[in-house]
C-alpha cells in the first residue's frame, strides 16, 4: 500500500499556495497517496497519514496557541511540533545569535528611545508574524515607539531592528534546505515601503526571483540549519528550512528571519532537481 503523505495548509492556502500544484502531483507520481488539508480540519485523521508535512498554515500567526496543540497532537509530523514551538516565535533569534551567528541587530520591548539601535531608519514586528503582518519601517522614533506601545498593549513582544538598507536595492536572499541540505535560493524584493505605515495586504510573493547564492550566504545558512538542531532538544532532522539573508552595512550576509514553520518553498522559481529533492526528503522522513 502507498504511503499516506498530508500537505497541510490553510483555508486560503489551499487556494493560493503557489507550492502545492507542484509539490502534490511530483509526491503522487512518485507513489505517495497525497491529500492536500488544512491544518483545522476536524475531518482528517492525522493517525492515518504516515506523514503530515507542514506547508502553507499561514493563520498561525493569530491562533499559536491552538496551532502548537494540534501539532503535539499530530503522530508523525514535519517539522516536528517541537521545532514548530522553537520557530513560530522571532524571539529564537536570540538564540541563533547567542550560538554565535550574524543575526540583524534586535532590540526587544524598547522602553524609550534610549534604548532604540542606533540608526535612521528602523523596523517594528512582533515576534509572532508572518508574511509582514503589523510590520513597519518608520524614520521618526515617535512613530516607533507607539507602534511598540500598540504591540506591547495588545500582550506581543515588539522587535526593533535597523533597517537594512541593503533590502531597498538587493532585496533578501532566501536560501532553502530540503532533507537538512542545501537545495536553492531565490530573491526577494524588498516588503516596507517607506512612509507606508503598518498595512496588512502585502504579498511577499511579487517579485521573486530565482537567485545565485554566494558560498558566504550558503556557509551561513547551513551554519543556521546546523544550529537549529541543537537548539530545539529532541527535535526530528528539518524536512525543510528556509534561511532569510540580508547584507549588513559592511555588506556581509546576516540572518533575518529563520523559517522552519511553514517557508514558501519558491517551487516555481527553483530549479528542476528541487522537486525530487522534496519527495526524497519526503520518503526518507517516512522511513526514518
Ligand atoms: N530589519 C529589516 N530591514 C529591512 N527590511 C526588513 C527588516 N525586517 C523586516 N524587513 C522587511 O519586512 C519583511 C517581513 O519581515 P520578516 O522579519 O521577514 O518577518 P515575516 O516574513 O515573518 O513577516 C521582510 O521580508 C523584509 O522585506
Ligand atoms: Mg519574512
Amino acid at each position: 500500500m502507498s504511503s499516506r503523505v498530508a500537505l497541510v495548509s490553510s483555508e486560503r492556502g489551499l487556494r493560493v499556495d503557489p507550492d502545492l500544484p507542484l509539490a502534490a502531483p511530483a509526491l503522487r507520481e512518485a507513489g505517495f497517496a497525497v491529500d492536500c488539508v488544512r491544518w483545522d480540519d476536524p475531518a482528517v485523521d492525522w493517525s492515518g497519514c504516515d506523514l503530515a508535512v507542514v506547508r502553507s498554515c499561514w493563520d498561525y500567526a493569530w491562533r499559536r496557541a491552538e496551532f502548537l496543540a494540534w501539532a503535539d497532537a499530530v503522530p508523525r509530523l514535519r517539522n516536528d511540533a517541537a521545532v514548530l514551538r522553537w520557530n513560530t516565535d522571532k524571539t529564537h533569534l536570540r538564540d541563533v545569535a547567542a550560538a554565535g551567528l550574524p543575526v540583524v541587530p534586535t532590540v526587544w520591548d524598547p522602553a524609550g528611545t534610549a534604548d532604540l539601535p542606533d540608526a535612521e531608519e528602523w523596523v517594528v514586528k512582533p515576534s509572532v508574524s508572518a508574511g509582514a503582518r503589523d510590520t513597519a519601517r518608520w524614520t521618526d522614533t515617535g512613530d516607533v515607539l507607539a507602534h511598540v506601545a500598540q504591540l506591547t498593549a495588545a500582550g506581543r513582544t515588539a522587535m526593533v531592528q535597523p533597517y537594512q538598507a541593503s533590502v531597498d536595492d538587493a532585496g533578501e536572499t532566501a536560501l532553502l534546505f530540503l532533507g537538512g541540505r542545501f537545495s536553492h535560493a531565490a530573491r526577494k524584493p524588498p516588503m516596507l515601503g517607506r512612509g507606508e505605515g503598518v498595512r496588512q495586504d502585502r504579498s511577499g510573493r511579487r517579485g521573486v526571483r530565482p537567485a545565485p547564492a554566494t558560498p558566504e550566504q550558503r556557509d551561513l545558512a547551513q551554519a543556521v540549519v546546523d544550529a537549529a538542531a541543537v537548539l530545539v532538544p529532541g527535535a526530528a532532522p528539518l524536512l525543510y528550512a528556509r534561511i532569510d539573508l540580508v547584507a549588513d552595512a559592511a555588506g556581509r550576509p546576516v540572518v533575518l528571519e529563520v523559517e522552519l514553520t511553514e517557508p514558501n518553498l519558491f517551487l516555481p522559481h527553483a530549479p528542476a532537481e528541487a522537486l525530487p529533492r522534496l519527495v526524497r526528503a519526503v520518503g526518507d522522513a517516512i522511513a526514518a
